[in-house]
């Protein structure tokens, strides 16, 4: 394990509301007061049909949108009244995003991509983050291949150089929307061992979207959403 407190609270959600379109006719409130809380040592999958919010809660959740309601707590600070700046110097840090599409730049190499969350933080990588990209991507089995652009890997290895990039700044806390939805069978199982290896090797607490019972099946919790409710959720203690 990590030298880190399992029992850390990572996330807490109070009352969370999101609506979209507020102030309009259409608007509509798609999370309807949700509480949650996420420990270190967390390995949850988020599941629910189609249009019941998962993303939505995601995006909330990795600060890439605002609530229009409640609170949410990133590592105890309570982030509602953060500005903008704040919260994505909050984001940078502590949070790591993996999307069904790997959003991979095709004009840099494997290596380059897996920096850029530091380059745009910092601008150029110091030699020990260059040392630390290397190693992940060894440590997600692309040994070798640093040089190579994601039209040179395959769909599989793309997406593990999106889970190396999501890694680079040793977030607290790992999302994932729908990460393996693109991929086939092996490739998905390969990429799900990854968060697996990285929430017990790294610490970093792994919230993933999935629709596959059989990964969300190997998951150590399930929060299931029904229509922007937690309907379920088999947290232990
Ligand atoms: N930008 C948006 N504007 C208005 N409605 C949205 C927007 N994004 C999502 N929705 C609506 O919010 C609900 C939840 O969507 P979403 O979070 O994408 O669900 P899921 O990921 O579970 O499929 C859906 O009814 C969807 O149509
Ligand atoms: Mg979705």
């Amino acid at each position: 394990m990590s030298e880190h407190d399992a029992s850390e609270e990572i996330l807490r959600l109070q009352g969370l509301r999101k609506s979209y379109n507020v102030g309009k006719p259409t608007e509509v409130e798609v999370l309807h007061g949700l509480d949650l809380r996420l420990q270190r040592r967390d390995f949850a999958a988020l599941v629910g049909a189609s249009g019941s919010g998962k993303s939505t809660l995601l995006n909330v959740i990795g600060l890439l949108d605002r609530p229009t309601a409640g609170e949410l707590l990133l590592l105890g600070a309570p982030t509602r009244s953060m500005d903008d700046a704040g919260r994505t110097a909050l984001r940078g840090s502590a949070i790591g995003f993996v999307f069904q599409f790997h959003h991979l730049i095709q004009a840099f190499t494997a290596l380059e991509n897996v920096l850029m969350p530091l380059m745009v933080a910092t601008g150029k990588p110091a030699p020990e983050q260059i040392e630390r990209a290397r190693s992940l991507l060894a440590q997600v089995g692309l040994e070798g291949l640093d040089q190579r652009r994601p039209d040179q890997l395959s769909g599989g290895q793309q997406q593990r150089v999106a889970v190396a990039r999501a890694l680079i700044s040793r977030p607290a806390l790992l999302l994932a929307d729908e990460p393996t939805g693109n991929l086939d069978t092996k490739s998905a199982a390969e990429v799900f061992e990854l968060f697996r290896k990285f929430n017990r090797e790294f610490g970093c607490a792994v919230l993933l979207v999935t629709h596959d019972p059989r990964l969300s099946e190997q998951c150590d919790r399930t929060i299931e959403l029904v229509d922007g409710n937690i309907e379920s959720d088999d947290a232990l203690g």
